[in-house]
């Protein structure tokens, strides 16, 4: 397999996936460098593709407020990909950042034949608001 397919193995979202899905996944995904700081995606804009980080780590960010912070094998853009509505946050590289991008078409089509990909995006999006919840009352 080659080294795309093995980094975007080990992320926990496509971790069953079968070596076959892993390198069409693979081929059909760009692979994408940003250097420090560069703003990925931005709150408010439309998007048609969501990220699973290779390699190094991002900030989710609201204005100066920081919510999240996201290392590799971990994705974002997911919710612009799954309600249609523009970013609902900044997506900042912290230090150089290297992703695997996902168009919608990409992204529903192996979503549909692997359905286990969809139960661990819910997953981490419950992980997500329940941090997000604590945080409110903290
Ligand atoms: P999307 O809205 O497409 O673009 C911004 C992304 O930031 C969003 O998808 C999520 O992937 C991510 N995001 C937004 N809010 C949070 C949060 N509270 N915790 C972690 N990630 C978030």
């Amino acid at each position: 397999m080659d080294d795309v397919a093995k980094m975007l193995g080990a992320a926990p979202i496509f971790a069953g996936l079968s070596d076959r899905h892993l390198k069409s996944l693979a081929k059909s995904s760009k692979v994408l460098s940003f250097p420090p700081d560069t703003r990925i995606v931005k709150q408010g804009e439309p998007g048609i593709a969501m990220y699973v980080i290779l390699s190094g780590s991002a900030e989710v960010r609201q204005g100066p407020k920081v919510l999240s912070r996201l290392n590799a094998g971990q994705f974002f853009g997911e919710m612009t990909l799954v309600d249609g509505l523009p970013r609902s946050a900044d997506v900042v590289a912290v230090g150089s950042a290297q992703c695997a991008v996902l168009n919608r078409w990409e992204f529903w089509g192996i979503a549909r034949a692997e359905p286990e990909i969809l139960e661990s995006i819910m997953r981490e999006m419950a992980r997500r608001l329940r941090d997000a919840n604590k945080a409110l009352t903290e």
